[in-house]
């Protein structure tokens, strides 16, 4: 029995900075009412031919394997965490392969939105405890830009996303004090349809269905979120999986030297900040500059945190998401 610890992170944004007041002159939105309402100031957004949500990750993950100080070849496995892959399929885990030149490894592509990183982690943590995989690369990336009704009808969301990518490597230790504590999974697919991208789908819109409609008004293709509802549930989750989190390692909430929640709304990040009663050194937010990235807002912040040297060796470092599915999780590192 081992433990994984994270040896390696990187992070990837766009160089296109859209702020509030370009996106006001698009959509009838007020860079007042998004700061207010989620604290976004600015997001990035690929330009057309030049990035993908795999191409993305790729340039993260070769910042984390660079600074992880293993070579390609050492990399055992790849796990990639998107919404938005490049293809419908195959998922991007296997054009990483391909395009970082890795021996010819396994890649699992997760499909978990929001918690999409905490549940690849996840998995990675497991293929290494076993002793089954040595170092892991896993991946989160994601480009909304491209699908989002940039009109004033999806202004509730598409305020919101941003993209970019963050990547970590994680590697054995074989000091069972050290690295990942454990990680906490739950989901609650009753609310499946509260924050959903319908089409294209095989369900009950064929894809044939909406080639025949041909309809310019089809919002189907388009994020919706019942807003009001899943912030409501965002706080409430986000609180029981951390608590769950420090329970299962008898640790204390004055123990948690940072925490980095998924970046959903700034708002939710200091309703859980005052709730747990942190301080500002102890929780990392960077909606401010890139929105929700979904599943590369938990390795971008963390890649950032970091870099910054708010993280150090011996901390108590907690992850936490919760998102699309309702899909929630956290993640206990001993750093
Ligand atoms: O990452 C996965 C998890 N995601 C989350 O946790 C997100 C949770 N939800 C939220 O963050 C918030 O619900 C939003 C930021 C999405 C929306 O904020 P809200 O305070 O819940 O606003 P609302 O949807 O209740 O809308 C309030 C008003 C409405 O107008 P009326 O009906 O009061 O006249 C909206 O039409 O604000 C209007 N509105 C906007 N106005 C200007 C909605 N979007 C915009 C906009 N600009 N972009």
């Amino acid at each position: 029995m081992y433990h994984s610890k994270i040896t390696g992170l990187g992070f990837y944004v766009p160089d296109n900075i859209v702020t509030n007041d370009d996106l006001s002159k698009k959509i009838d939105t007020t860079d007042e009412w998004i700061q207010e309402r989620t604290g976004i100031q600015r997001r990035r957004h690929i330009i057309r031919g030049e990035d993908t949500t795999t191409s993305m990750g790729v340039k993260a993950a070769e910042i984390a394997i660079e600074r992880s100080g293993l070579a390609k070849e050492d990399i055992d496995f790849v796990i990639f965490a998107t919404l938005s892959p490049d293809y419908y399929f195959p998922g991007p885990g296997v054009l990483v392969q391909r395009d970082l030149g890795l021996k010819t490894v396994g890649a699992l592509d997760v499909r978990n939105q929001c918690s999409g990183f905490v549940y690849a982690v996840s998995i990675a943590d497991q293929y290494i405890k076993t002793g089954m995989y040595k170092n892991i690369l896993v991946i989160g990336s994601e480009v909304h830009s491209t699908g989002l009704d940039m009109t004033t009808r999806g202004r509730g969301v598409s305020v919101i996303f941003g993209d970019g990518a963050g990547a970590a490597v994680l590697s054995r230790e074989e000091d069972l004090t050290k690295g990942i504590l454990s990680t906490h999974l739950h989901s609650e697919g009753q609310h499946a349809e509260e924050l959903i991208v319908k089409a294209p789908g095989m369900g009950q819109r064929w894809v044939t269905d909406i080639i025949a409609d041909n309809n310019p008004e089809d919002e189907s293709y388009y994020p919706y979120m019942n807003g009001q509802f899943v912030f409501k549930n965002a706080v409430v989750r986000f609180s029981e999986v951390i608590n769950e989190g420090l329970q299962a390692n008898n640790l204390q909430v004055s123990d948690i030297d940072m925490l980095i929640p998924h970046q959903a709304n700034l708002r939710i990040s200091q309703f859980i900040q005052q709730k747990f009663q942190l301080s500002d050194d102890q929780v990392y937010n960077n909606i401010m500059d890139y929105g929700n990235t979904t599943a590369a807002s938990i390795p971008i912040a963390l890649t950032e945190a970091w870099e910054k040297g708010k993280i150090k060796e011996g901390d108590t470092v907690v992850l936490a998401a919760f998102g699309s599915g309702f899909t929630w999780g956290s993640v206990i590192i001993k750093w």
